[in-house]
């Protein structure tokens, strides 16, 4: 049951309401006019709270740009518009002959849908219903995953690779800076582009600047000449990175779909390889001897050591000893806890590419509150856990339901990006469920 008496919660969902075109929901109003892979996990956690068909609608939605590969796409072009770039004209995925009969982008997105629909059995309240819908759903899902472990894992080490910052989720973090600044742009071949997403509010100090943008293009440009063909991209893409938010999702997922395997009664023995073979390569190679997660550059073969909030994620699986996990909280909690406020910022404050406002490299975004909100709350730290849910409802509460929060100290006008952003208002709804069933 929700809470019914928080006004809050009848403006979270209209802003859902209103950015819902048919059967799916866009992220935003304005800025991203289309279908987002991981948004619509994210979003369909508060559908699974007050109206499951919606879940139903999204998932059929979101995998009807399914690739025969498997591969889910970041985007599906559902509807016609001019709003945004790049869109199917730039990608021009029909260059391959995986693609679906609906429009897509040439890559794909956090694996998070293992755990939304574990999510949505927990929370069901039509067991039969979504069972069915379970049953249809989890065999798309798993080609999903065997995606990354066939065509993302160059070296079989079960480590899912990304190929282009779009691909984390995490677009503009400076983890992928020095990979990103290693690709030799050559401007009279670069394709034209116009961007579109700088007419916007503060899109200036808000948004990636031209340089990322050029680079973002750049890969787009080689994967739609090699034909989107995977074996091909990975031999020549010069960004190839092992990030720990990607693989830790994916991993969570994996765990996710095991139980919802043995409830339906499903095979799950491949997805019990991957997880186990994952758990253990995340602790090995991307934990190491560090006191938290690194991401892993494969064209410059070397390790960029932990500097976002992601470096904590692969905990939501890998078993850590209680010193080990004493060292991480303790140093996580030392570097962004203390020296921001509220929580928590994606990137250590004191980093010298920290940027309070900028895209994915400082802000507080709330969809990954909540993934942290479930790394601490799975290891009992209590403090936190709690912390982490009133720093996100007093932030919508106070500011609206932005894109993502400025996380310095003292500031006043901590708004940041779009208004009525989907996810925002979806971990609203979700959160104040946390907090009526922790009470
Ligand atoms: C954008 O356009 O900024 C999106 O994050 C790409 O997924």
């Amino acid at each position: 049951m929700m809470i019914t008496d928080d006004p809050f919660l009848d403006a979270a969902k209209e802003v859902l309401r209103s950015n819902r075109l048919n059967h799916f929901t866009k992220p935003a109003p304005r800025l991203y006019p289309y279908q987002w892979n991981w948004d619509t996990g994210f979003i369909s956690m508060a559908y699974a709270l007050y109206d499951e068909s919606k879940v139903y609608e999204e998932y059929q939605s979101l995998f009807a740009g399914q690739w025969s590969n498997g591969m889910l796409p970041q985007i599906i072009f559902h509807e016609e518009s001019d709003a945004y770039f790049p869109g199917p004209d730039f990608w021009m995925t029909d260059r391959s002959k995986l693609v679906s009969d609906v429009n897509s982008s040439g890559i794909t997105m956090p694996a998070v849908h293992g755990f939304v629909m574990l999510y949505l059995l927990t929370k069901t309240t039509n067991l039969d219903n979504t069972s069915r819908f379970l049953k249809y759903i989890i065999p798309h899902i798993i080609e999903s995953h065997a995606f990354m472990y066939e065509y993302r894992d160059p070296a079989a080490e079960a480590l899912p690779c990304i190929i282009h910052p779009w691909e984390s989720g995490t677009d503009n973090s400076p983890l992928y800076d020095k990979s990103l600044s290693l690709i030799n742009i050559d401007k009279d071949t670069l394709p034209e582009y116009i961007r579109k997403d700088l007419k916007y509010r503060n899109a200036a100090s808000h948004r990636p600047d031209n340089t990322d943008y050029d680079r973002f293009v750049y890969l787009v440009d080689l994967f739609r000449t090699r034909d989107y063909n995977q074996k091909h991209i990975i031999n020549d893409c010069p960004f190839v990175i092992q990030d720990p938010l990607f693989i830790a999702l994916l991993n969570y997922s994996n765990e996710a779909l095991i139980e919802i395997c043995q409830f339906l009664n499903m095979d799950y023995s491949i997805i019990d390889e991957w997880y186990t073979a994952t758990n253990e390569a995340m602790y090995s190679k991307l934990f190491g001897s560090r006191d938290r997660f690194a991401a892993y550059d494969f064209c410059n073969s070397e390790f960029i050591e932990g500097i976002t909030s992601s470096s904590m994620m692969p905990a939501l699986t890998v078993p850590l000893s209680t010193e080990e996990t004493k060292a991480m909280f303790g140093s996580f909690e030392n570097d962004f806890i203390r020296k921001a406020h509220p929580s928590c910022p994606t990137t250590m404050p004191s980093h010298s590419n920290y940027e309070a406002n900028r895209y994915w490299r400082g802000p507080i975004w709330l969809n990954l509150n909540y993934l942290l909100y479930k790394v601490f709350n799975l290891h009992g730290k209590k403090e936190m856990t709690d912390r982490l849910i009133h720093d996100s409802i007093d932030l919508v509460r106070g500011n609206g339901f932005f894109e993502y929060f400025n996380a310095s100290k003292g500031q006043n006008d901590i708004a940041c990006g779009s208004p009525d952003f989907s996810w925002t208002a979806a971990m609203y709804i979700v959160f104040k469920n946390e907090l009526q069933g922790n009470n």
